[in-house]
């Protein structure tokens, strides 16, 4: 059968690494193989390997991070197939880091190095290059991938889902000449990553603006989680600054404010290691109170020569951003980092849709509930990766059970109309900008220029779909995303932009409808977390006639 893998990060070189072995397999990425953000993560692979360190300890761990919301069968899954899965990573290759620090040979059992990062009861973060492990896993699978025989198509964009009879038949693409191209399937597996340029600060690479949820959504796939987005408590604040690892922290880094007060430790009794969420909002809150300056990390009190050697790669951007960390507190402030919600899928990252998987950051296992635990997240991309790959050709159960044991309440969305335009996909279509009236902070408003659609999205995620949420705000964004005209997706830039005004609307939808905190959603009017209120919300437009031109055919 061929197989179609849309996205080249860890999740789509895994499955389609995998796949090859029985199955034709055209992988499109949009951008060179490498661009994606399995590249940039830098604290590592969390996995129980050591001999101190049990399954069902990193299953724990995973769950109460994730507020109540993780889906037990998924995150079983996740930590019980991990241990084999970063074996296959050793066996390719993977040149993780290592000891000959004899207690940690006796506790662990082996000689790899282990970080630890927030929430993390163990020391279970295996990582490679010291802050590089992303770079040098995808240096593997991507070598790997090149021993196999699969069609490579980079710079190629997704821009839609091709159905027929309510099945998943194919992709169409903007294909490196930015030409219209339409690619036949028997099954898709979208790994696409995620969207942080949903808002103006973000550790993501430019390529994900959400383009694989976005097309399922589109064809009708149930999606869900969308209001938990994850903010990274650590980016370099400075222009185009990076993640700086939780690992930093995890090594003993404390926070600071412009006092010099480490304030994370009247926040939780756990500190700067409590729950991501939980950092990025003391954060948050210690910024506001001191007027907008950042806070600092302060990595002072590790020995120099082990800072340098642990994060060489973070070493050279706050030289680069004119600091010496080893003698001096380094500006940082959060940073939207990951998306919890997603595609829909079961443990296999089959979707509601016949012929549509989904991996990695594009689909919600549940695995992540309402909190990803760090170093989680490529874990995710191998164990599901593999599975999606072996689950292509298996025949669909006549009952799927999506996100594992959960009966998910699904709330059902009309497509957004505006210039009489539903924003499914007529390739083609243009649309003349015009300017819309949108709501501003404090009731003003004011037209705007909506040419620049991602620029509305971004102000209107940052400072009303953020870190911080509430009723009022919510409800402004929703009205004024929901104006907004759907670009055309006539080219790259375009087909991003609709991905992620597709994705805004509904994450302030869903931000609007969860009535609670819990987790990365935190609402000040409804601080506390509702026992009552579904773990969980899925969503799914109501169906639409989609008149999808024909486009030239690809023989797979
Ligand atoms: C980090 O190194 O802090 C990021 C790791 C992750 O997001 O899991």
């Amino acid at each position: 059968m061929h197989v179609v893998i849309v996205g080249s990060g860890i999740a789509g070189l895994t499955a389609a690494v995998r796949a090859s072995a029985r199955h034709d397999v055209t992988l499109v990425t949009k951008g060179a193989l490498r661009d994606g953000a399995t590249a940039y993560a830098q604290g590592g692979i969390a996995v129980a390997l050591g001999a101190d360190d049990r399954v069902a300890l990193h299953e724990q761990d995973t769950r109460a991070a994730a507020a109540g919301s993780a889906d037990e069968h998924a995150v079983a899954v996740l930590c019980a197939d991990g241990p084999a899965r970063v074996r296959d990573l050793l066996a390719l290759g993977v040149p993780f880091d290592r000891t000959t620090d004899p207690a940690s040979l006796d506790r662990y059992g082996d000689d790899l190095a282990r970080g630890r990062e927030a929430a993390h009861g163990r020391w279970r973060v295996l990582h490679a290059d010291g802050d590089a492990t992303g770079a040098a896993v995808e240096r593997t699978l991507v070598d790997a991938l090149h021993r196999c025989h699969v069609t490579i198509l980079e710079r190629t964009c997704l821009t839609g889902l091709v159905l027929r009879a309510g099945a998943v038949v194919g992709v169409d693409v903007l294909d490196l000449l930015g030409e219209p191209r339409r690619i036949d399937a028997d099954a898709v597996v979208l790994a696409a990553g995620g969207a942080g340029h949903l808002y103006r600060e973000t550790t993501n690479p430019l390529v994900a603006t959400g383009d694989g949820v976005a097309a399922a959504w589109r064809a009708g796939a149930v999606v869900a989680d969308l209001e938990f987005v994850q903010f990274h408590p650590t980016r370099l604040a400075v222009p185009d600054g990076g993640l700086v690892s939780e690992a930093v922290r995890g090594e003993g880094a404390v926070l600071r404010d412009a006092a010099g007060r480490r304030f994370m430790t009247a926040v939780h009794p756990d500190a700067e290691l409590a729950p991501r969420d939980v950092v990025a909002r003391g954060i948050a809150a210690a910024v506001r109170e001191q007027g907008g300056a950042p806070v600092l990390l302060d990595a002072t009190g590790l020995d120099p020569d082990h800072l340098v050697r642990r994060f060489p790669g973070l070493t050279r951007a706050t030289r680069a951003a004119g600091f010496d960390w080893t003698r001096e507190g380094v500006p940082v402030a959060p940073a939207a980092h990951y998306a919890m919600g997603g595609v829909v899928t079961d443990a296999e990252g089959r979707t509601s849709l016949p012929g549509l998987l989904a991996v990695g950051e594009t689909a919600c296992t549940g695995v992540h509930g309402a909190n990803r635990l760090a170093s989680n997240s490529l874990l995710e991309g191998l164990v599901f990766g593999v599975r999606a790959a072996d689950a292509v050709a298996v025949p669909r159960p006549a009952h799927l059970r999506l996100r594992g044991d959960a009966d998910l309440p699904v709330v059902t969305v009309p497509p957004v109309v505006t210039d009489g335009h539903d924003g499914t996909d007529v390739a083609g279509a243009h649309r003349a900008s015009r300017p819309v009236h949108g709501d501003r902070p404090g009731g003003a408003t004011h037209p705007r220029d909506v040419t620049d659609v991602r620029r509305v999205v971004q102000t209107e995620m940052t400072e009303r779909v953020g870190l911080l949420r509430d009723a009022a705000g919510l409800a402004a964004a929703r009205r004024t995303l929901d104006a907004l005209p759907d670009p055309a997706p006539t080219g790259v830039r375009a087909a991003e932009d609709r991905a992620l005004l597709d994705l805004a609307r509904i994450t302030a939808r869903a931000a609007e409808a969860r009535r609670e905190s819990r987790g990365a959603h935190a609402r000040t009017d409804h601080p506390d977390t509702d026992p009552t209120a579904p773990a969980s919300t899925a969503w799914v437009r109501t169906p639409v006639t989609v008149t999808t031109p024909v486009q030239q055919g690809v023989p797979a």
